[in-house]
């Protein structure tokens, strides 16, 4: 049956439609978040013994995925009181900054083996400082990944937004190209270690309707890992 509801559309600043969003957030369904969380997945076997840092990390789906993985400690920042409010309730173990993810953490410079931000980067206009932000907190084997909407989506117009009732909230969101990523990394002193386009038909599992919306072939999302230049 065709959808005959009517819609109206706000657009609301990004802290407010991240804490209205927060509610239901984790139950909502959205082909990004289900190809995140498989991406994540994947990170697993590798962050046992390691210290983990998400920015951005909303719910803390994604860290409280790592630290029962086996990572050794797991922090995130994000600007929303209300996101930060389900990740405190989801696990009393993540340490949590309400902050902007391009000002400075509270944690020790080198002092982290992984940073990521997922999902979050189509609300930052310019890359750099997140990422040297990010590079800051990295050990000299440390690396940061980014799980972010491929750009050819993006550029689509494509972007965060969620249906609360008969009500669809917009808000802020810049489209990035490949390019945005890799002379962020690159004016970061950063060397740019791996770049996977994740596509629908690269997940496992029976996919939802809207993962596999454009098809099996177009891409979803785009991988970067991150490191210190000469470094493994
Ligand atoms: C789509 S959610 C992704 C949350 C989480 N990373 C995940 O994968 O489920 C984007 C999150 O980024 C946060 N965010 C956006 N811009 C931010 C910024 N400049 N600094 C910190 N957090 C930010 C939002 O509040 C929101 O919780």
């Amino acid at each position: 049956m065709p959808d005959r509801q009517i819609h109206t559309s706000i657009a609301l600043p990004l802290v407010d439609a991240y804490d209205r969003w927060s509610a239901f957030y984790d139950r909502y369904d959205n082909p990004m978040v289900f190809g995140a969380r498989q991406i994540v997945q994947g990170l697993a076997p590798s962050v046992a013994g390691q210290a983990v840092v998400e920015f951005g990390c909303g719910t803390g789906r994604n860290l409280e995925c790592l630290r029962l993985a086996g990572a050794r400690s797991v922090a995130g920042c994000d600007i929303s009181a209300g996101m930060l409010a389900q990740a405190r309730q989801r696990d009393p173990a993540l340490r949590l900054f309400q902050q902007d993810m391009a000002q400075p953490i509270p944690l020790e410079d080198g002092s982290t083996d992984l940073v990521l931000i997922a999902l979050a980067l189509e609300h930052v206009a310019d890359l750099t400082p997140p990422l040297r932000a990010a590079k800051r907190l990295l050990s000299s084997r440390g690396r940061i990944v980014l799980i972010e909407i491929h750009p050819f989506l993006a550029l689509s117009n494509v972007a965060a937004h969620f249906r609360d009732g008969a009500t669809i909230v917009t808000m802020p969101t810049v489209a990035h190209d490949f390019s945005d990523f890799l002379n962020a990394a690159e004016t970061s002193g950063l060397r740019v270690a791996k770049c996977r386009e994740w596509r629908p038909r690269d997940f496992e599992g029976p996919l939802p309707e809207k993962v596999l919306k454009r098809g099996p072939d177009i891409p979803l999302i785009v991988e970067f890992e991150l490191r210190h230049p000469g470094r493994g």
